[in-house]
């Protein structure tokens, strides 16, 4: 490793030119990111927000903005064939057979979302690669920014499909034959917007994976912790239920003899609440739609999502036990009948003590006070932790809201964040091994 090391000079360079040019060229991307796939003022009232589901034209058109910016920086892009696309910088001479070190996120959205998640991790990475090639140096083992394939999983499920993918915990072929909320195939999609990519997912076990995102949640904003050290992601588990009911008059059929799979839905739904407050567990019922949606006929089918979360995976698995021995009553006291499909069951999963020590150390070198946390939102990296080492740096998010419009995180937290992301790159590229 000595022989292409960085000196303090080039480290000092590297830092400057983040913490100005970089930070504006930061903000720049985020911003016209953050127009791809935006509102029209008439579609809705109420704050605009963007919607790039996975693969539809808004995530294409984000991905070409992306790969145009990878290209202008002159890093050699792959794209994989789950559509997983990576921007890679060379290592410097001598350090071209060592690992990789990578950085990423994801550039889908939900519906009608804010401009930072995802967004912020994948932009941050690609300027501390703009930052090396800004200054001259080539890092001492390659280093590769990464923008993952349907990270949101609102269109097709599991979430987090991408790293899933490249980390080996789902099959290819499988993943592109997955059907969206649309009907579309996820494989034919990819297709069509031109991100069938033909590098083997997996081409590269990383020497370890690093993602800088906005907590999305209220602590740091709250406690004015200014750098969120992740220790890990909770547990995730989504179902879809389907309620059969029967249709009929809404004006003349009697209470007593409705087999109503709109009110079925509704008592789950409270069903939930009741558990979630009991267990701890948080519970979130996301989407519900009835057939046939009319005001005069008494719903024949209701289909609803379930979203179970918590750091304690048997506390997941008995909430959804309860869930599921309560659904018979409910099929019996309502004249239903009750079907369950499982669409996701992500255990929690720990980060490497060796990517998080870095994390706080680079923290700490700068002055951030700071604070080790578990993440309640799901991200790429807790994939790419089943095959090195991996871990995440938060900032605050104002008021603690994601997944809306109001997604806010001011530029002096963004550049925090930055600062850390490029201080702990720094020290994981000389590393010769990272504790996992
Ligand atoms: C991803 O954003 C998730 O946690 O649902
Ligand atoms: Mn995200
Ligand atoms: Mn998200």
């Amino acid at each position: 490793m000595r022989e292409c090391m960085m000196n303090e000079g080039e480290r000092k360079t590297l830092r400057a030119w983040m913490e100005g040019k970089g930070l504006r060229a930061l903000m720049a991307r985020i911003f016209e990111l953050g127009e791809t796939g935006m509102a029209e003022a008439a579609d809705a009232p109420g704050p605009r927000g963007r919607t790039r589901l996975a693969l539809d034209d808004a995530d294409a058109e984000a991905r070409d903005r992306l790969t145009t910016w990878m290209r202008g920086l002159d890093l050699e892009i792959r794209v994989d064939a789950i559509g997983n696309i990576f921007g890679v910088l060379p290592a410097a001479p001598g350090g071209e057979d060592r690992a990789p070190l990578m950085i990423g996120s994801h550039i889908d959205t939900v519906g009608n979302a804010g401009p930072l998640d995802g967004v912020y991790g994948v932009l941050a990475g690609l300027t501390v690669l703009h930052a090396f090639r800004a200054v001259g140096v080539l890092p001492p083992r390659p280093l590769i920014v990464t923008a993952f394939t349907n990270e949101e999983g609102v269109r097709y499920q599991p979430d987090m499909m991408g790293s899933l993918v490249y980390a080996g915990g789902c099959p290819l072929e499988k993943a592109l034959d997955t059907r969206g909320m649309d009907g579309s195939r996820l494989g034919d999609e990819l297709e069509r917007i031109g991100y069938a990519g033909t590098v083997p997912p997996g081409h590269v076990t990383p020497f370890a994976y690093l993602e800088l995102h906005v907590e999305q949640g209220p602590a740091l904003d709250h406690d004015k912790v200014q750098i969120g050290v992740v220790t890990g992601v909770q547990g995730i588990c989504w179902r879809e239920v389907t309620v059969q009911g029967a249709a009929n008059h809404a004006g003349t059929t009697p209470t007593a003899l409705r087999h109503d799979a709109g009110l079925a839905a509704a008592r789950a739904n409270v069903f939930l609440r009741e558990l979630a407050a009991r267990s701890g567990v948080l519970v979130t019922v996301g989407s519900v739609r009835f057939e046939p949606g009319l005001i005069n006929v008494i719903p024949s089918k209701a289909v609803f999502t379930v979203d179970m979360r918590d750091p304690d995976a048997d506390r997941v698995s008995a909430a959804n036990a309860e869930f599921a021995a309560w659904l018979p009553h409910l099929e019996q006291e309502e004249g239903v009948r009750i079907s369950t499909r499982s669409l996701v069951d992500f255990a929690p999963v720990a980060f490497a003590p060796g990517v998080i020590d870095r994390v706080e150390a680079a923290a700490q070198r700068l002055g951030f006070s700071r604070r080790r946390m578990v993440s309640g939102a799901g991200h790429d990296a807790q994939m790419m932790a089943r095959i090195c080492p991996a871990g995440m740096i938060f900032v605050p998010s104002r008021a603690g809201l994601s997944h809306c419009p109001q997604e806010f995180t001011g530029p002096q937290d963004l550049k925090r964040g930055a600062q850390v992301l490029l201080e702990t790159v720094l020290d994981l590229l000389e590393a010769q091994s990272v504790s996992s």
